[in-house]
């Protein structure tokens, strides 16, 4: 993926600079095998430790994934017997389609959404793979692949097999451009909407827009949204200004951190859309981390790698909503929720 990111850098120079720290941390990590000498070991040990992640921020990851999996394999075995899709709203760089293809790609359609570039990116990194490709069952590889930023805007940003579709689309417009989604997806099939971190980088009105036209326009559905939440104003920790403030010098807008910052909102917010209160469930990732994952599994992962920051661990979670909210159908998840 990373080679594909440096030639949507038009500048030679900057895609040169890129190219260099790519390569740097790639070669630290590579080379951390071969260790002789004491310094060289411990400048590996730092650029390890940059380019992987910290124990709280894995530990939040590990549950964001296995929660969001445990969810979308209930609906697939749910559903095992009926064709049904997954509709992905800005995929970026999700690798679930890898994943859940080579399994159910005789019952499930996937249709990955999201800008153009990033759309790009990711169908030449599927394109160089052999595994990949087998993965989502792309047979035709006869396409050229880039070799200079000229021919990566020129070249088309679509993908399809039988069963895996990526779609370029800015999602702020698909509630007026239902065609924007191919003529393969059935606005009639039971359909698991997944927003993984993606809404809430749209304004308040495009996101509630493209949900509200989504419930309206499928007739059976499922969305699964997964969300940061900024918390209360009055609370000591203040996580929602400060992670405003982090993200902005970053040059990142959230737009909806304050707006739907907490559980209750985000339920009310559902809510509005037209779903019954008995098909709703919300949730935080800390009642998640205590109410859904098997003991078994935790006590697993905490071998795995050693955590002492529980309550910031805590407060993280916190931070982070689950939605799950059916129409058209029963959804039978067996799973607690936090709101009554
Ligand atoms: C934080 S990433 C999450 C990627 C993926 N869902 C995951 O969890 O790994 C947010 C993604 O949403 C996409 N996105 C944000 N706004 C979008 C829009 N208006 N239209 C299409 N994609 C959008 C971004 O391009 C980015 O790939």
């Amino acid at each position: 993926m990373a080679r594909y990111k440096v030639l949507l850098v038009d500048s030679e120079f900057r895609q040169f600079a890129l190219l260099r720290s790519l390569r740097k941390s790639f070669f630290n990590l590579i080379s951390s095998r071969n260790i002789t000498n004491d310094t060289f070991k411990m400048n590996v040990q730092s650029a390890k430790r940059n380019v992987l992640k910290s124990p709280v921020i894995n530990r939040g990851t590990w549950l964001r994934t296995i929660s969001i999996d445990m969810i979308i394999n209930k609906f697939l075995q749910q559903f095992k017997n009926e064709k049904v899709q997954i509709l992905s709203l800005g995929a970026g760089s999700d690798t679930r389609a890898f994943r859940i293809l080579p399994k159910h790609h005789k019952n499930v359609d996937y249709f990955e959404v999201d800008f153009e570039n990033s759309c790009k990116i990711k169908k030449y990194a599927i394109l160089s793979s052999e595994e990949l490709c087998k993965a989502l069952f792309i047979t035709k590889t006869e396409e050229k692949l880039p070799t200079n930023h000229n021919e990566f805007v020129t070249q088309s940003s679509s993908l399809e097999s039988d069963c895996y579709h990526l779609i370029a689309c800015d999602l702020r417009t698909l509630k007026d451009r239902k065609d924007a989604l191919p003529s393969s997806f059935d606005w009639n099939k039971k359909t698991l909407v997944l927003s993984e971190c993606c809404i809430c980088y749209m304004g308040t009105e495009d996101s509630n827009n493209l949900l509200l036209s989504l419930k309206q326009n499928l007739s059976q559905g499922i969305f699964l949204v997964y969300d940061p939440m900024g918390g209360e104003k009055s609370n000591e920790s203040r996580y929602g200004e400060v992670m405003v403030r982090n993200l902005r010098t970053r040059g990142i807008e959230m737009p909806n951190l304050m707006v739907y910052n907490t559980i209750e909102k985000q339920h009310q917010r559902f809510l509005q859309f037209g779903l019954c209160n008995s098909n709703l469930i919300v949730c935080d990732m800390r009642f998640v981390y205590e109410n859904w994952i098997p003991r078994d599994e935790i006590f697993r992962v905490s071998k795995l790698e050693m955590l002492d920051e529980l309550e910031e661990l805590n407060l993280i979670n916190s931070h982070y909503a689950l939605i799950l909210g059916w129409w058209g159908f029963e959804f039978r998840s067996n799973l607690k929720t936090e709101l009554p």
